[in-house]
């Protein structure tokens, strides 16, 4: 359903992706996780035609569209949500305007229809209330949750999902944890989520991927990981200073 085949991408003078494999199946959720700076968001952007990348190839679907043009992408991610890591809400609409809008571009829904399944993403968020607010009239975990009900509009075959919980609190996020395992056994969805939270990765990964160093350094079960011997992987699940990699 996606699968990334060595993977290179230079940005900044710097290889920040050098070789990346990595195969999410259809119906799985992938987390993604590793430090700050390594190339997460990156990789997520390579999947969604948003960057390209320098080699390797990219299948979605089961189609290569590594060189695939704009307007043949474009056709791909009407399949495909994503989640920003900023949420990514345009500040001059309204949290129901920015949900809706995938609807309105991509969609021929009568304005009953928009506002029906506008409502009913909104309420998946417990931002029913907010429809009417604009982005700079509510907390950053809400429009990260905005960001999410947007994501999820057009029932998507594939979520990308970008930190989906940072910076929401406890209760939150295990809400939003709950949202993303509902999306895959409920629906099927094939998902991607790119997190640092521990506790989300075991709890919704049906696979757990790190990436360090530009590469995937060990991929596997949320128990392979648990018990990974991998000193690189220990550092990062147990969150220890002392360790492989070096902490400024
Ligand atoms: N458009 C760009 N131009 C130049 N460098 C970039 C660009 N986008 C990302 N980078 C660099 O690529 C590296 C990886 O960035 P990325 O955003 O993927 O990290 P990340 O793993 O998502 O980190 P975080 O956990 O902090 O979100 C960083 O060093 C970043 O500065
Ligand atoms: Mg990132």
């Amino acid at each position: 359903m996606i699968r990334l085949t060595d993977v290179r991408k230079r940005l900044g003078g710097r290889e920040v992706l050098s070789g990346v494999n990595l195969t999410v199946e259809k119906g799985e959720t992938m987390a993604i996780i590793g430090y700050s700076g390594t190339g997460k968001s990156v990789t997520i952007k390579n999947i969604t035609g948003l960057m390209s990348p320098d080699g390797g190839t990219i299948e979605l679907f089961g189609r290569d569209v590594t060189h695939y043009s704009p307007r043949q992408y474009a056709e791909v991610r009407k399949r495909i949500g994503l989640l920003f890591q900023s949420g990514a809400l345009l500040a001059w609409m309204t949290v129901f305007e920015n949900v809706a809008l995938p609807l309105r571009e991509h969609t021929k829904m009568t304005e009953d229809q928009v506002r029906a399944r506008v409502m009913e993403k909104l309420a998946l968020v417990s931002l029913q209330d907010a429809g009417h607010k604009y982005p700079a009239e509510i907390s950053g975990g809400m429009k990260k949750r905005a960001g999410l009900a947007r994501a999820i509009v057009l029932e998507p075959d594939i979520v990308l999902y970008d930190e989906p919980t940072s910076g929401l609190d406890p209760v939150m996020s295990n809400a939003i944890n709950e949202l993303v395992l509902d999306m895959q056994k409920a629906l099927g969805v094939t998902q991607v989520v790119v997190t640092h939270d521990m506790n989300s990765a075991y709890m919704i990964g049906n696979h757990i991927a790190m990436l360090y160093g530009g590469k995937i350094e060990q991929a596997g079960t949320p128990d392979d990981i648990r018990r990974s011997t991998n000193p690189i992987v220990r550092q990062f699940i147990n969150g220890e200073t002392a360790g492989p990699h070096a902490v400024r």
